[in-house]
This record gives C-alpha cells, structure tokens and sequence, in this order.
C-alpha cells in the first residue's frame, strides 16, 4: 500500500484500532461507590493559598524552631511531592486501561489533592525558612545544619524509586497497585488527623484537616476497587500484592515511623538528629506524634490492610517491626517497588 493511499477510500469501516489506545470512548459507570466519592472530593476541594496565612507568624519562633517544623515538612515532601507524577502515571493507566469513567474521575481528583498537598509543603517551607528550597537553604542553627544533611540523605533514597515505578506501572494490573496505594492512605489519613489536633497554629490545623480528609477518600477509593477487582485475582497477583505490602512497609515507615536500615541508605546518626529535631518543633506547638504514637499508628494501618487482604485471602506478609507474623519476604528490590503516599 502506498505511504498516502486513504484506507478511507479502500473500506466503509476504518480496521480496529490497535488497543491499548489512551482515549475510552465509553462512560460507563458501574462502581457505585466511587460516584460517592468523587461527590465528596468535588464538595471538599481546598486551595491552599487561601488558608488563614495572616494568622501565621514565623518571626515569633527561634530559628532552631523554623528550621525543625520545616525540616518535618520537608520529610513529608519527600513523599508528597513525588505523589502527583505518580498518580498521574496511574491515572494514564486507567484511561489505557478504559477503566470506567468514575474510576477515571477519582485518580484524577488524587493527582489534583496530591499536587494541594505539595503545595501545602511549598508554602510552609517556604514561609518557615524565607527561602522556596530545602536543600539550598543556609541553616541557621546547629540543629538546623544537621536536619539539612538528613533532608539531603532522604532526598537521595527517595529518589531511587521513579524508574523502577515507571517499569513497574504497565507491568502489574490496576489492583496490584492499588494495594500499594492502600497503605500510604491508611496510615497517612491517621497521621494527619492527628497532626490537626496537636498542632497549635490555626494554619496547619487548616492544612491538616483537609489532607486528612483527603486521604481518606483515597483509602476509599483503593477500598472501593479491592471490591470490585479482588475476588478475581490470580495466584501471582496475589504473590506480587504481598511481596509489595513489605517494600511499602520499608518505603513509608521512613515518614510514618522510623526509615529501617534494611532500605534506606542514611548516615547512623539520622535517627537521633530526627528525634532531636521533632522535639523542637513539638515544644514550640507542632504536634508531631512521638516514636511509640507514630509506631502504634503504623501497627493498627498494618492490621487493618490486613484485615482487607484476609478477606480475599492474599497472603499478608510478616512485619516483625510491628509485631505482625505472617508470610517472610526477603527479596525486597528497590527496582521493583510501587509504594506511594
Ligand atoms: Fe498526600
Ligand atoms: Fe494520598
């Protein structure tokens, strides 16, 4: 056939479009729950430029302060600000997939929460430091200087997991992944409610509260579809669905309790200089749980993705760290790993 023969001048009908293609033509709405919760994220959107900022005086804390509370916002943008590439990796894979149309709409209402939620981190950091950039900054205290190393060491570690997610998304099917997701929103969706009620300025309690809420539509939504997909896994999803519950385990613990050694590459004092800088920012009002409430926190997320995985009978992996028996997985590779927050 010549390169600009028409095939509309050959055939009535065009020949079947080669599948995957990145636009469903069909809206086809069958998860009744997802309508629900696409209702409330339209109802709950926030901007966070129009928190109560003018409430917010950085100038009224020492510079060891600023420097801690922005040092936790930093840990937490290690997370969040990767979150809205991600997700938007995840919301291509729906429209490939021509996943129903109110699936499509939630993982969109995900990529738009998570970008408020780096935004949020922007703001702060940039307020607290009077300077758009955590690692460029030029601490000001002893402390200060230490936090910056550690946000230095998480911001390398983090960055080892965006290729091996590219990899992993057109591998594992949508309910793989969801499994990955399910855990950061469990145990992100408690830590930020808490995170609203121990803090002392009107600004973060703003914030706080709607991350929160936020993060609990996202469980929903990673709930709603275990629903639907889980009764119908296969033996190797299931495999893989354990083996991922582990590395988000590793992964996230780094923000929702301590990073464990088995996976993160930091120096030995990190540990230490983290807890000395949470002590701070705790006694000038910013209520970050301590080690034992982030560990109980992580332990009760733990059980209850458990209790979501017994039900469709996926083998759920031992987690000694929170005292959970269960299933070994040693072979956890950071090439492979698919968590998110
Ligand atoms: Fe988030
Ligand atoms: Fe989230």
């Amino acid at each position: 056939m010549a390169k600009n023969e028409k095939l509309a001048e050959t055939m009535e009908f065009p020949p079947d479009t080669p599948q995957p293609n990145i636009y469903p033509l069909s809206w086809v709405r069958q998860t009744g729950k997802m309508e629900e919760v696409w209702a409330s994220a339209q109802r709950e959107q926030w901007d966070p430029m129009k928190l109560s900022w003018d409430t917010f005086d950085p100038s009224s804390y020492t510079w060891e302060e600023r420097e801690a509370i922005a040092y936790w916002w930093t840990l937490l943008s290690v997370f969040d600000a990767s979150a809205p590439p991600v997700f938007a990796q995840a919301l291509i894979k729906t429209y490939e997939d021509h996943e129903e149309d109110p699936v499509r709409r939630c993982f969109f209402s995900v990529v738009r929460d998570e970008q408020n939620h780096e935004q949020m981190c922007g703001l702060a950091i940039t307020r607290l430091l009077d300077h758009p950039d955590a690692l460029t900054y030029v601490p000001k205290s002893e402390l200060g200087k230490k936090l910056q190393r550690n946000a230095r060491w998480l911001y390398y570690n983090g960055s080892r997991y965006w290729e091996g997610y590219k990899k992993a998304v057109p591998k594992y099917s949508l309910s793989v992944l969801f499994s990955s997701f399910l855990m950061g929103e469990i145990a992100a969706a408690t830590i930020f409610h808490q995170m609203a009620k121990g803090c002392d300025e009107i600004v973060f309690q703003e914030a706080f509260k709607h991350i929160g809420r936020d993060e609990g539509r996202h469980m929903a939504i990673c709930m709603a579809l275990m629903e639907r997909d889980y009764p119908n896994l296969d033996d190797e999803d299931r495999e893989t669905i354990t083996k991922q519950i582990r590395a988000g385990y590793l992964f996230l613990s780094a923000v929702l309790y301590e990073p464990p050694t088995e996976f993160w590459d930091l120096p030995s004092d990190f540990i230490e200089v983290q807890r000395q800088g949470e002590a701070v920012a705790r006694e000038a009002g910013f209520g970050i749980p301590d080690s034992e409430m982030k560990l109980e926190n992580w332990r009760r997320a733990m059980l209850n993705l458990k209790s979501v995985l017994d039900r469709y009978d996926t083998p759920f992996p031992a987690i000694p760290e929170v005292g959970i028996t269960g299933k070994e997985v040693s072979d956890v590779d950071m090439d492979e790993i698919i968590p998110i927050f």
